[in-house]
C-alpha cells in the first residue's frame, strides 16, 4: 500500500492562487501609483489587436502581449476591463494581433485614443478579412487566434490566444518605453523568418 503521508511531504504546493496567510503577502504592498511607475520601465513591442464587432471592425493599442507557448501555439494579451475590443474577443471568439512597424506610430496613437470612433481607427488603413478577423495591411508581423481563456485579474483581463494563422514580415519593431514610443538602435536584418 502506498505511504500517503510520504507523497504528501512531496507534493509541491500549488503553483496558481494568491499565497493567503503569508505575512508578506497581506502586507499593503506598494499601491497603484508606484507599480505603474514600474510597469513603465517594461520595455515592449506595441501591438494593436483587433477583433469583429456587432457593427464592424474594433480595434486597440496593446503593448501587453506575450509568447505563451510553441506546442500548442499560445500568446497572451492583457486588456483592459471595459475595452469594447474586449468585449468583441470575448463574444467573437476570435481576435488578430498586429505587431507594428517603427514607421506606424501614427497608427498606435488611433487605436488608443479615447476619442477616436472605431471606424476613424481603421479609416485609410487597408484591411482584409482572415477567418472572419479584421487584418491590417503593413505591420511587422501578424497572429490569428481563437480565443482560448479570457480572465479577469484586476483591472485587466488576461486572454489566452490559439494561433491559427501568422504572418512574418521585415522592418523594425515600434517600442513603447517610459510611456514613449521609442525604436531600436542595432540594424535588424531584412529577412522574414
Ligand atoms: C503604447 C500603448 C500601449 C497600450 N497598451 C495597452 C495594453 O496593454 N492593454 C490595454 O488594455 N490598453 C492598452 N493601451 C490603451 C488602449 O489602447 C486604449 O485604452 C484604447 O482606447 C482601448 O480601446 P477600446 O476601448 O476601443 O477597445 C495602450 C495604449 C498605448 C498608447
Amino acid at each position: 500500500m502506498a505511504d500517503r503521508s510520504a507523497a504528501a511531504a512531496e507534493t509541491p504546493p500549488p503553483v496558481c492562487g494568491p499565497p493567503h496567510g503569508e505575512p508578506l503577502y497581506e502586507e499593503p504592498g506598494p499601491g497603484a501609483a508606484r507599480c505603474l511607475g514600474l510597469y513603465a520601465k517594461l520595455a515592449a513591442g506595441v501591438t494593436v489587436v483587433t477583433a469583429r464587432g456587432e457593427d464592424g471592425p474594433l480595434g486597440m493599442t496593446v503593448s501587453a502581449v506575450t509568447s505563451l507557448s510553441a506546442r500548442p501555439p499560445l500568446l497572451l494579451a492583457c486588456l483592459r476591463d471595459g475595452s469594447r475590443t474586449l468585449a468583441a474577443v470575448r463574444s467573437r471568439r476570435t481576435f488578430a494581433v498586429h505587431l507594428l512597424r517603427e514607421e506606424q506610430q501614427d497608427l498606435a496613437g488611433r487605436f488608443a485614443s479615447p476619442t477616436t470612433t472605431a471606424a476613424e481607427r481603421f479609416a485609410g488603413t487597408d484591411t482584409r478579412q482572415v477567418l472572419g478577423v479584421p487584418v491590417l495591411a503593413g505591420s511587422l508581423a501578424w497572429s490569428v487566434c481563437l480565443t482560448e481563456d479570457v480572465r479577469r485579474y484586476g483591472d485587466h483581463h488576461l486572454v489566452v490566444g490559439r494561433v491559427a494563422a501568422v504572418h512574418v514580415g521585415a522592418g523594425r519593431p515600434l517600442l513603447w518605453h517610459d510611456r514613449r514610443f521609442g525604436a531600436l538602435t542595432e540594424p535588424v536584418p531584412d529577412a522574414a523568418g
